[in-house]
């Protein structure tokens, strides 16, 4: 890596103007930092639109009229510049619909900078806590597309990508949104690429508390399974606009899913919804997207989904799923596929279940098991 990093930074200091790469399908450029520092006002503080770990995240335009986002890091620590030279690699690799373009680099002397698309409706975060979360501009739609979208960039890193991608921070400040809501995950500073054949690494653990996939966070054990678990967080902070994890009374915390836990035993899939939507949403997918989610979030990674069964049950519906496993009943596809079926609602969540393979969390009324 430290090669590559050095390769990056004399190659970025040769640049004198930027150039587009020749040899990759995904032309990112090698900016110099006086068009960088020209784009967003000498890095004012006017410009700047967010800040994480990595340092600050300022607006920009360039000479030719794009506006792009440049991320400035903050210190140069190994660590850091380490963090800088993987996303600039990996961001480098990866094409898709659901992932932030890179648009290019800036690395020399003490300075790195990493230049993106701009997402004018900022990150997911931003819509759920934040400060746009008041407007409400995230209906039940919206956020099923949202959902779709970043399990589909998530499957292309696990399943198209060569070679695999593992993310390692999935959350909702790394889901970015474009002018149409469509999700682009973002920040690859600890996603680690997987050599064919390999099933797990063992890492030291990175990552957002509340988003870590218990075998990775007690084990360092890491595989795509722990970004389903993640992205199972990430599905019910997104229906239900509560944070990963939240702290009660006596410092005690408490993690999405195990507020979720007796909701779903009960039932009452809609005290899981954001109250913001004000029921306004289909419920049948409330609850599907809900059993996805806690499927997702499997203590046991070997029982979680893989992401492209995640992506086909989340676009495909609970019926084309049951349809796929040949799941009938009395000789005709159950809950949905038969127009003339009249079973009672109950009886729906009974066969869901079965089909997700979720029959540990039902439990009637009376909080007993079936
Ligand atoms: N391409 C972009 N377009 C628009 N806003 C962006 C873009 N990239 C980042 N941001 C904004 O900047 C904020 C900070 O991003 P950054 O990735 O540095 O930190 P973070 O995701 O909040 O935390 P972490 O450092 O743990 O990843 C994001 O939450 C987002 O609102
Ligand atoms: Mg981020």
């Amino acid at each position: 890596m430290k090669n590559f990093l050095k390769c990056l930074v004399c190659f970025s200091e040769k640049q004198p103007k930027t150039s587009s790469t020749k040899n990759r399908d995904y032309p990112w450029e090698i900016y110099t930092l006086k068009e960088l520092v020209h784009a967003t006002n000498n890095f004012h503080n006017n410009n700047k639109i967010g800040e994480g770990g990595f340092g600050s995240v300022y607006w920009g335009r360039t000479s030719k009229g794009v506006e792009i986002a440049v991320k400035r890091l903050k210190a140069m620590t190994a660590k850091a510049e380490m963090e800088f030279a993987v996303e600039v690699e990996i961001l480098g690799r990866v094409r898709h619909k659901n992932l932030l373009g890179l648009r290019g680099f800036y690395a020399g002397g003490d300075e790195r900078l990493i230049v993106y698309d701009y997402m004018p409706n900022h990150s997911l975060i931003t819509h759920l806590h934040g400060q746009l979360a008041a407007d409400c501009l995230l209906d039940w739609s919206r956020r099923m597309k949202i959902a779709i979208g970043s399990a589909e960039g998530l499957a292309y890193l696990h399943h198209e990508a060569n070679p695999h991608i593992i993310h390692r921070d999935i959350k909702a400040s790394n889901v970015l949104l474009d002018s149409e809501f469509q999700a682009k995950v973002a920040d690859f500073g600890f996603a680690k690429l997987i050599p064919e054949g390999v099933t797990h690494l063992t890492t030291r653990v990175k990552g957002t508390l509340g988003y870590l996939a218990p075998e990775y966070a007690m084990w360092g054990k890491v595989s795509e399974s722990c970004d389903v678990y993640s992205f199972g967080i990430l599905l019910l902070e997104i229906i239900s606009a509560r944070k990963p994890l939240e702290k009660l009374a006596g410092g005690v915390k408490r993690d999405i899913v195990q507020w979720a836990t007796p909701y779903v035993q009960k039932g009452a899939f809609d005290h899981i919804a954001d109250p913001r939507l004000k029921g306004d949403f289909d419920r049948d997918e409330l609850k599907k997207v809900i059993m996805i989610a806690m499927k997702c979030t499997d203590g046991n990674p070997e029982n979680r989904p893989s992401m492209l069964e995640v992506v086909g049950w989340l676009k495909g519906g609970v019926g084309s799923r049951k349809k796929e496993l040949g799941i009938v009943k009395n000789n005709y596809m159950i809950d949905g596929y038969d127009e003339d079926e009249d079973e009672e609602d109950e009886e729906d969540y009974e066969t869901d279940y079965e089909v997700f393979g979720m029959e540990k969390y039902v439990t009637r009324s009376g909080g007993e098991k079936i």
